[in-house]
């Protein structure tokens, strides 16, 4: 099911009023757009992301996609309650990122909030459609290592990590770009163990690693413990 509407009710006629609005976390995703003119929020709810964007320059599209109709419903009742028209189309969707067929406009995507196995699947299927120069920016609430390890795999470069702390709970956040002039991610990150919130995620990654047996988690925590030498 598609809804569409050129009416919202986040208005401002500051433009990226909307994206000072968000959480830290989402805000650290929304910041990677530059000249997108589709934006893609993939597993919504809210819809928080992906309306900050409404007065966004360059932003011709918004997609808001859920396969929870719970989260559909309420994102329908506040696009048709809205009274101000805006010069951006909103799209709600309701289905399952696996499953949805990407514009061709130049588009950022965005997947958080959802484990690393959820992301992977759903990239999977969008990777093939990206064209040059489309972003993807993920954030996986946990399995990390899998969802790297095939990012790495995939035609898509890395732009940049980082790791963001909320509510005492740490998030990377990845973004990568369908460009083979970029590096790969690594499996077990970089930049994301830098500085002051690095060296605090490492340590907290060693502490709730250390007690995982399989090799995956063992090889990270020894990577890890080499970084300190
Ligand atoms: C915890 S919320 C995250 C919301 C927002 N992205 C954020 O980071 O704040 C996860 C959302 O992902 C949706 N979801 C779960 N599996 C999905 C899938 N395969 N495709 C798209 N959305 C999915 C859920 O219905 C839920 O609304």
């Amino acid at each position: 099911m598609i809804i569409s509407s050129d009416k919202i009710t986040i208005s401002s006629s500051r433009p990226n009023r909307g994206v000072s609005l968000l959480s830290q976390r989402l805000y650290s995703l929304a910041r990677y757009h530059s000249d997108h003119e589709s934006v893609w929020d993939i597993g919504c709810d809210h819809g928080l992301l992906g309306l900050s964007f409404c007065h966004t320059n360059h932003v011709k599209v918004i997609h808001l996609v859920d396969p929870s109709i719970k989260v559909i419903k309420v994102l329908e009742a506040k696009v048709k309650d809205s009274y101000i028209t805006i010069p951006v189309k909103i799209c709600i969707q309701h289905e399952f990122g696996q499953r949805i067929k990407l514009d061709n406009e130049k588009k950022i995507i965005f997947i958080a909030g959802m484990g690393g196995k959820e992301i992977e699947l759903i990239a999977r299927h969008l990777i093939p459609q990206m064209h040059e120069g489309d972003s993807l920016v993920v954030s996986p609430h946990r399995n990390f290592l899998a969802l790297r390890s095939f990012l790495g795999s995939t035609e898509l470069g890395l732009f940049d990590e980082l790791v963001i702390k909320e509510d005492e709970l740490f998030y990377q956040v990845i973004c990568l770009i369908k460009s083979s002039h970029l590096p790969k991610i690594t499996r077990f990150g970089d930049k994301i163990w830098k500085g002051i919130d690095g060296e605090e995620y490492r340590q907290h990654i060693l502490r709730t690693f250390s007690i995982h047996q399989d090799q995956a988690s063992r090889e990270l925590v020894s990577h890890l413990e080499q970084l300190s030498t």
